[in-house]
């Protein structure tokens, strides 16, 4: 475990999400952002100039960020970057003796999200994962029912995140694989899974069986002259080491009739819970279902009564509280596990087992 600071001096580095990681942590009195950086010149200064950060403080390329890492007082980084990046940056940043809280997904592949972990160990620091949908209050409300037994034992989920056309910055890395890893699986799916993977008790994944499709967005790539070779809808069937089984679905583009649709159900022998979007906004709505004196009940949550940290605040809090983080370096590379034989199930075309 790595040692409690008294205060964090954070970068931020990749700013477009970086803009939500700059907010979080400028609201945490525990914190200062010390540096930010951006290889596009323009996105740096306008962060800079909105976060009001020094331009001695801005940086257009992460090897000079953390060669001053010293001379800034840096003890932390944020690393909002393309998929591609995080492994390498965040060895890096570890190396140069940062905490690190990384985006999801981890990574591009569990090999790569295995060695972060070894690097984070190694420097004796701290690596959390930016599953942002568990730290809704909600989520956690939902998560504290399902500690406290209301369901009973699990035994079967299914997450969903479909969407008419949402295909992020189309043409451009989200949708080239040699950068990206994959398509709305490892872009939507990961939150998908990891909120229900959370919500179910943390089983370990054992075997996945997959399919991946991308009719609409390798037409419109062609239409549209743009590249694009990632799926644009996937589907997984994924069972764990305790007999419980989770179905997945994510996409980008499809004939669905609502252009955001995220649904997480689980069910337990005692109760189950669904927890969906309201409208096609980014609201939830949560339901608990148990049996209460030989009647079925349903609960609305309303609102949970304790604030819920921010992934940012939380990331902060660890390193003050030498805790982990919610979302833990080792629960990105289950996910990462899930994914990698999602894709391995989808080319081969019949269930993978995970090792
Ligand atoms: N947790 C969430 O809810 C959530 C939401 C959105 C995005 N993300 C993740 O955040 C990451 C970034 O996504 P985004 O939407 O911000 O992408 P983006 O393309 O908008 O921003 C990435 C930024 O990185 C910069 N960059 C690229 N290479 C760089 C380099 N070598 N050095 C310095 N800067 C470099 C780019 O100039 C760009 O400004 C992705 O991994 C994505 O999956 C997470």
């Amino acid at each position: 475990m790595a040692q409690r600071l008294r205060h964090v001096n954070v970068a931020v580095i990749g700013l477009g999400m970086g803009g939500a990681h700059l907010k979080g942590y400028s609201e945490h009195p525990g914190c200062t952002v010390a540096a930010i950086c951006d290889a596009n010149g323009e996105r740096l200064a306008r962060r800079g100039a909105e976060f009001k950060i020094d331009e001695s403080r801005r940086f257009i390329s992460v090897d000079a960020l953390l060669a001053a890492a010293g001379d800034l007082g840096l003890n932390a980084a944020s690393i909002v970057l393309p998929n591609t990046l995080h492994a390498p940056m965040t060895i890096k940043a570890l190396r140069a003796g940062l905490h690190v809280l990384g985006e999801k997904p981890m990574a591009m592949n569990s090999a790569q999200a295995r060695r972060m972990i070894a690097e984070a160990k190694k420097a004796r620091r701290t690596l959390g994962i930016n599953l942002s949908f568990r730290f809704t209050p909600q989520s956690r409300a939902l998560k504290e029912i399902v500690d406290a037994g209301r369901l009973g034992r699990v035994y079967y989920a299914h997450t969903r995140w479909w969407r008419q056309r949402g295909l992020p910055g189309f043409g451009g890395w989200f949708g080239a694989k040699k950068l990206s890893g994959g398509g709305p699986m490892i872009d939507l799916g990961v939150h998908r899974m990891d909120l229900a993977m959370w919500l179910m008790g943390g089983p370990q994944p054992v075997a996945v069986s997959a399919a991946v499709y991308d009719p609409i967005g390798s037409r419109l790539a062609r239409e549209q002259k743009r590249k694009f070779d990632v799926e644009d809808l996937g589907a997984a069937f994924v069972r764990f080491e305790n007999g419980a089984t989770l179905t997945l679905e994510a996409s980008w583009a499809g004939f669905c009739g609502k252009n955001e649709d995220m649904v997480t159900e689980v069910l337990g022998d005692r109760g189950g819970i669904v927890q969906r979007n309201v409208g096609e906004g980014y609201d939830f709505e949560a339901r608990v279902f148990t049996e209460e004196g030989g009647s079925l009940a349903e609960t609305l949550i309303k609102r949970r009564l304790v604030p819920a940290p921010s992934p940012y605040a939380d990331f902060i809090d660890a390193l003050l509280e030498g805790r982990p983080t919610l979302a833990t370096a080792e629960d990105g590379l289950k996910v990462q596990q899930v994914l990698d034989a999602v894709y391995l199930s989808a080319k081969l075309g019949k269930e993978v087992r995970i090792k």
